[in-house]
């Protein structure tokens, strides 16, 4: 596979600066931090990290709201800390890329701030302004729980502004092409410095039309593609991974002809993931992949089990969002806008096998898998906390005070770690399941070096097997000599299987997790007996 498409085949790990590490002891991760744990990603064996926003911001979300493009935040450290952390990540042979907030900006950016104070300044027409709030009546609100409307009145500038999020974050005009150039220059900056990449927020919203619902617009895509060809001319290998919350049928408009965006996440999976576990039935799963239409071969699906938002609950249908909140988010404060603030290992009760099971299914089918820092150990989080700062808590790096994390004061951290029963970081590390060979730790390092290794994985041909029973999910991954037979039990209690491999017959059968031989395939039903929630990465080989 040529260097430019090494997003194809890698993993990926997000993370927070802010609660990753703390170099200074002033309660907060930072860049010269994040930089100390370089050899911790390593270890893990991923590819590529992807930064949340580290700009300057008021952080009324967490740094969505950025004030200045071109900086760091100083909790977070300098532009000289930033390029010296890239540097070592490039060293060890990690990429990185960053959050690119391409919407909106905070109300404190200076650009706003001198929009709001006079009507003939050149920035006022950054935004989008209007004498009522009756405009673009179809647009939904997405900060549900928050929000009653995209419009908010500002006294100072005697009008109302739009916003898609808080109304801390005023929506950029994107008619205008003075605010298209800016954020050719925003990229261009972080570019300059080497990073390999960007994570572009919120893309679908960045035009406005009358009579729409504002989403997905044509006039988007024709900006988004000379975003692409800015970075291709100049940047090349350089990658840009979507971030549209929609059905795939409008994510696949994102990647055009192989000339907008390389990656996309895949929204509508990851619920559906979370579906057929509970349910012990793989139509959903199923179904929403045989939904989801080709991309041009240059790009990749981005696959995700959670996030540092709420699990979203948007691309399923009311029924669905029902059963996912009954059965994942019983409490209601686990609920948050249209999904569920928990972190992975709460959602499934802190079940180990129901953990692998569906790191399982994240590292084996199509896309580029990205784990959620703290997610490879099972991590806690803490729904007590406002918005969606729970799942963003300090990472658990050993027994010590704060976990490892940070020397300062415990009252000056952003958060306490985790505590509790069954998530404690005095049990619950990084250095106690580093130690153990049969942790969690353990198993998600193997699934990422074998995913890294088997290039079916990256780039095979998906094709589901129909077994009978339900709970079996059941595929084949093929990509030139190589095939991926990946076999899961959905259901709590042991199960057998025959299945149809026609075509296969003598073909020899291993388990490249366990490095077990199975019997080789013969003439009828290939049979298998699963674990309760047991998984299994057979590698097909024709004699
Ligand atoms: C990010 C959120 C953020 C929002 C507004 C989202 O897509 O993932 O964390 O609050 O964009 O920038």
């Amino acid at each position: 596979m040529s260097e430019t498409l090494w997003y194809k085949n890698a993993v990926f790990y997000e993370l927070y600066v802010r609660a990753f590490c703390d170099s200074d002891a002033d309660g907060q991760g930072d860049l010269r931090g994040l930089a100390s744990r370089l050899d911790y990603l390593q270890s893990l064996g991923v590819d590529c990290v992807w930064l949340l926003p580290i700009y300057p911001s008021p952080l009324r979300d967490d740094g969505y709201d950025i004030a200045d493009f071109y900086n760091i935040h100083p909790d977070f450290g300098t532009l000289e800390d930033f390029k010296y952390f890239l540097d070592r990540a490039h060293e060890l042979g990690l990429r990185v890329i960053l959050d690119l907030v391409l919407n909106h900006t905070s109300d404190q950016h200076p650009w706003f701030q001198a929009a709001r104070a006079d009507r003939n300044s050149p920035y006022r027409d950054y935004y989008v302004w209007s004498d009522t709030p009756d405009r673009y009546a179809d647009a939904r609100i997405i900060f549900l729980d928050i929000e009653t409307s995209n419009w908010t009145w500002d006294e100072q500038a005697g009008q109302y502004f739009w916003h898609r999020f808080f109304s801390s974050q005023p929506d950029l005009n994107y008619e205008n092409p003075a605010v298209q150039e800016e954020m050719l220059k925003v990229v261009k900056f972080w570019l300059d410095m080497g990073v390999d990449g960007f994570r572009a927020d919120a893309v679908p919203y960045l035009f406005e039309e009358e009579g729409t619902n504002c989403e997905n617009l044509p006039k988007t895509h024709v900006f988004l593609k000379r975003l692409r060809r800015h970075i291709d001319e100049h940047y090349p290998g350089r990658v840009l991974l979507c971030e549209a919350n929609q059905w795939p049928e409008d994510v696949r408009s994102y990647f055009g002809d192989g000339d907008e965006f390389q990656m996309g996440f895949h929204f509508p999976v990851m619920p559906r993931i979370f579906m057929a576990l509970a349910t012990a039935d793989r139509t959903p799963v199923v179904e929403i992949l045989q939904a989801t239409p080709e991309i041009p071969d240059s790009c990749q699906w981005c696959t995700f089990l959670r996030n540092h938002d709420e699990l979203t609950l948007e691309m399923v249908t009311p029924e669905e969002r029902t059963f996912m909140w009954n059965t994942y988010a019983p409490e209601p404060r686990m609920r948050l806008n249209l999904g569920i603030r928990r972190r992975l290992a709460p959602l499934l009760d802190g079940e180990r096998r129901k953990i692998e099971l569906l790191n399982s299914i994240l590292f084996t089918l199509p896309g580029s898998p990205i784990i959620y820092y703290g997610d490879e150990m099972g991590m806690g989080d803490d729904i007590w906390l406002p918005d969606r700062d729970g799942v963003r808590m300090p990472m658990q790096w050993d027994d010590s005070p704060n976990a490892g994390f940070s020397n300062a004061p415990a009252d000056q951290l952003y958060h306490a770690p985790v505590e509790g029963v069954v998530f404690d970081y005095r049990t619950l590390n990084v250095a106690a399941q580093k130690a153990d060979q049969g942790s969690l730790w353990h198993t998600i390092r193997k699934m990422v070096a074998m995913r890294k290794t088997t290039t079916a994985f990256g780039c095979g041909e998906l094709e589901f097997l129909a077994p009978e029973n339900k709970s079996i999910l059941a595929f084949t991954r093929g990509c030139q000599q190589e095939v991926m037979l990946v076999v899961h039990n959905l259901s709590s209690t042991r199960q057998e299987v025959a299945l149809d491999l026609l075509g296969w017959q003598g073909a020899a059968v291993k388990d490249i997790l366990s490095a077990k031989d199975y019997p080789p395939v013969g003439p009828g039903p290939y049979s298998l007996n699963l674990e309760p929630y047991g998984y299994l990465w057979l590698r097909l080989q024709n004699a």
